[in-house]
């Protein structure tokens, strides 16, 4: 292969202790949703290139410059940068949305964001997200964000903040975009050209500028949180409330904006300082006009994306993935021919039976080098047997942990090592 053929940049190969480490993280979060009565939903990773532009905004990162398109003659498609669009696709489409009662889905699937790749930050990254849909009480919030705080705690992770904030509904915010424009109007020529450019649209976003400069002149801005309506502030209270009520901690934040356009009341993220400049760990909020623009009558709906490889960092980061290999219970060691042929037929049937069993295909290696690759391996049991051993029908076993070692029967040696591994 020619070695100037590597992986696209921004995207990554997982193998080894990493993926274990993934499995276990993935396992767990399952399990949670499980728990938490949420069904998986898969959706392709290719869709249609307005799923996102007109839901997640024309004037949002992911839609001006973060999509990966494919051009066919008919139409242009995009790989999936977030989740909750194509999620909202794939239920309008297949009406699971005229079921009124709540119903709860989650998905695990890789997003593509073209970014600059850093620390926590890829163009091909994992996300599990969660939608509740058809219920529009602060309860639903407060469930998505135990639910969140749960699945952290499951870990042991307990640094992080969460924090939230109301971005208003229809009502408040358009008077709120105007009081919020005739404060940057003034100064407006100073702004980043990203910035001008959102000023008439999306004054909101202006927010959320990264640029120093741009934070400067919005000091002392006015508060969306200070401009909701008394349906807002209600939703806002009550959600406070339940969360006090579950003790969990969160922070007020009203920078919380987030940089997708669908939202209305709550927003909110959950952030580390464990991960780096990329520090939200995860995101979400109320999304209850989105189906709107799908051509569809508005309905409730609340969810988060949490991205896998800043969850498995912060883990890491903390100590606390598992660092122990979860390879086979059995390392055959044969020392000759018949020793080989008798081990290699016992390790399949071993294999029929759910038992691990690892051998080299080496045929004429020492006992040496043998021990070599039972310590690099790490099995629990190495099954050492020499062609002289055979004929005296015994093998020998060590245990790799305490060094002990015993002889073994061969005519009962399935039996035996099957004993061993249920014990
Ligand atoms: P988001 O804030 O764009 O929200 O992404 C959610 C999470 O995905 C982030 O907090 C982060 O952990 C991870 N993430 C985002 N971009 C990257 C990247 N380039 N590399 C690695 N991880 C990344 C959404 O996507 C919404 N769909 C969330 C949602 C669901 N809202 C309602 N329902």
């Amino acid at each position: 292969m020619n070695s100037q053929v590597t992986a696209v940049r921004g995207m990554k190969d997982l193998f080894g202790e990493e993926l274990s480490q993934w499995k276990f993280v993935e396992e767990k979060i399952h399990a949670i949703f499980k728990t938490f009565g949420f069904s998986e939903i898969r959706t392709p990773a290719l869709e249609k290139k307005e799923v996102f532009s007109q839901t997640v905004g024309e004037d949002t990162d992911i839609v001006e410059k973060q999509m990966y398109q494919i051009l066919s003659e008919s139409e242009s498609m995009v790989l999936r940068p977030e989740g909750t669009a194509s999620f909202m696709r794939a239920i309008i489409e297949h009406n699971l949305h005229r079921n009124v009662s709540p119903q709860r889905y989650y998905y695990y699937l890789p997003m593509f964001r073209h970014e600059r790749p850093q620390k926590g930050r890829l163009r091909q990254f994992f996300q599990f997200g969660a939608e509740l849909i058809q219920d529009a009480s602060a309860e639903s919030d407060a469930e998505i964000i135990v639910l969140l705080d749960t699945l952290f705690r499951a870990f042991n992770l307990t640094q992080y903040e969460i924090r939230i904030n109301s971005v208003g509904c229809n009502d408040c915010r358009p008077q709120y975009s105007k009081i919020l424009k005739d404060f940057i109007r003034p100064n407006l020529d100073k702004f980043c050209e990203l910035c001008k450019k959102r000023f008439e649209r999306a004054p909101i976003r202006l927010l959320d500028c990264k640029n120093e400069s741009c934070q400067g002149f919005l000091k002392g801005a006015p508060k969306l949180i200070d401009h909701l309506c008394v349906n807002c502030v209600s939703h806002q209270s009550k959600l406070e409330n339940r969360l006090k009520e579950l003790h969990v901690k969160y922070i007020l934040d009203p920078q919380i904006v987030r940089g997708l356009d669908y939202y209305s009341r709550t927003a909110f993220e959950f952030t580390s300082d464990l991960l780096g400049a990329q520090s939200a760990l995860a995101g979400g909020g109320r999304y209850d006009e989105l189906a709107t623009r799908f051509g569809e009558k508005a309905f409730p709906a609340i969810g988060f994306g949490m991205g896998m490889e800043r969850l498995v960092l912060a883990l890491g980061e903390a100590k606390l993935l598992p660092t122990t290999k979860t390879n086979s219970a059995f390392y055959f060691a044969p020392l000759g021919e018949k020793a080989f042929n008798f081990l290699f037929e016992l390790s399949f049937q071993l294999k029929k039976n759910g038992i691990g069993a690892e051998m080299s295909y080496e045929k004429e290696k020492n006992l040496k080098w043998h021990l070599k690759q039972a310590d690099r391996l790490q099995n629990q049991y190495t099954v050492i047997l020499g062609d002289n051993e055979m004929t005296q029908n015994i093998a020998l076993l060590k245990d790799m942990k305490s060094g002990e070692q015993k002889n073994l029967d061969l005519k009962n040696i399935e039996s035996e090592l099957k004993r061993l591994y249920e014990a």
